[in-house]
């Protein structure tokens, strides 16, 4: 990062799309996530995929070397110079500065300036990954404006890298993965010790999965988010000092962990037996998946979340309210949150017979309690970031 500060490299500017003559659009999607929460930064195993709910990003090389964003969402726009990046006080800024900083180190002056659009139809703050969609959908864009020749790993970890240190969230791997590399009706069952992946085919007939935003995003989400990783590292740092054949948390035996209940803190202990626990259940999951044994995989979605709700200690109020009422709901297999926590949506599986019902009965139970307004997002499995020229 240069040494000018981004205030000062900043402007104010407007783009307007009407009138915008784009070279390259790419439409990047978010992601679902069936089970394995907050288990990618611990090397276990996720069952994401992308979804029909995308970000659209217009970009135009303007033969200068600035950078002009215009978001549509915000009806805001600003400008920076390659040369003198650094960390914005907008937050949706870094997701921007933080792509083009990571490409220019990679491949240095590979990008010379453009103008770009984003138009979100993905609700931020939801759990549906708004961050890794714009994150990917701006590397993949850049990549084919300027021919830079970056694989799709390097999109990922480039990615990753710029939440991590331009946005602040010690994220995993798993919401980058799943932008990149998603596919049409497909889960990816991957392991985040080495990438290492398989497709499933999602195929989960009469049940649907209906989506529910509570509408609220505690502001706790990217401090608490950090916290949890490193409760997680201090509890396997402890562990390795006697046992440092285990590299990643998800590794360490119940047995071994159980061990060490002295040693750890209750709060460690707790974040460590949630980790271990949910990695078994996703390798489960995905077993029951593919067997058709839908009531085993809601019995593994009530399980997560429980795990979340009193052992991670991410989920909220009205998250948990969400979930209880749905454990009374005929058809109604499993269900728990999905994503960070703090806020944003539960992931249900439902018969398809009484997806209207519930959702409606749900939606009045919640407004009734909180007073707000619960949004069902219907989405369909799709691919990863594709470009359209
Ligand atoms: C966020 C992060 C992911 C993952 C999930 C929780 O979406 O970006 O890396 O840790 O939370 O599973």
């Amino acid at each position: 990062m240069k040494n000018t500060t981004q205030s000062e490299n900043r402007q104010t500017i407007a783009l307007n799309l009407e009138n915008f003559v784009h070279e390259v659009l790419v439409v990047s999607p978010g992601r679902i996530n069936l089970i394995g929460e907050h288990i990618d930064y611990n090397g276990g195993h996720v069952l994401p995929a992308a979804i029909n709910k995308q970000i659209k990003i217009y970009f135009r090389r303007n033969n200068t070397r600035r950078c002009n964003v215009w978001s549509k969402n915000f009806d805001n726009g600003y400008s920076f110079s390659i040369d003198a990046i650094g960390i914005s006080d907008v937050e949706w800024e870094n997701y921007i500065l933080g792509v083009v900083h990571y490409i220019d180190q990679i491949y240095p002056g590979a990008i010379q300036g453009f103008d770009c659009i984003v138009e979100s139809a993905l609700p931020m703050g939801s759990g549906l990954s708004s961050s890794a969609a714009l994150e990917c959908g701006i590397a993949t864009g850049l990549n084919t404006l300027f021919s830079i020749g970056l694989t799709k790993d390097q999109i990922i970890h480039l990615s990753r890298d710029a939440e991590h240190n331009y946005v602040g969230t010690k994220c995993g791997i798993m919401d980058q993965f799943t932008v990149v590399r998603g596919q049409k009706d497909h889960l990816i069952l991957l392991d985040c010790q080495n990438l290492d992946y398989r497709m499933i085919h999602a195929d989960i007939a009469p049940y649907q999965l209906v989506l529910l935003n509570s509408n609220v995003s505690h502001n706790l989400a990217s401090s608490e988010y950090n916290n949890r990783r490193a409760d997680c590292e201090a509890a396997l740092a402890i562990i390795q000092e006697k046992h440092p054949e285990y590299k990643y948390l998800v590794d360490v035996p119940k047995e071994v962990l159980m061990s060490f209940e002295e040693e750890l803190t209750p709060t460690m202990f707790d974040r460590a037996s949630y980790v271990i626990q949910e990695n078994k259940r996703t390798l489960m999951a995905a077993e029951a998946l593919e067997k058709g044994k839908f009531e085993e995989f809601g019995n593994l979605l009530w399980e997560s979340h429980h795990g979340l709700r009193y052992n991670y200690q991410v989920s909220c109020e009205e998250l948990d309210f969400m979930v209880d009422f749905a454990k009374t709901q005929k058809g109604v297999l499993g269900a728990r949150m999905m994503g960070g926590g703090f806020g944003g949506c539960t992931i249900n599986m439902v018969h398809k017979d009484v997806v209207p019902s519930y959702t409606d009965a749900i939606s009045k139970a919640y407004k009734k309690q909180f007073g707000i307004d619960l949004s069902p997002i219907e989405v369909s499995i799709s691919d990863g970031v594709e470009v359209k020229k």
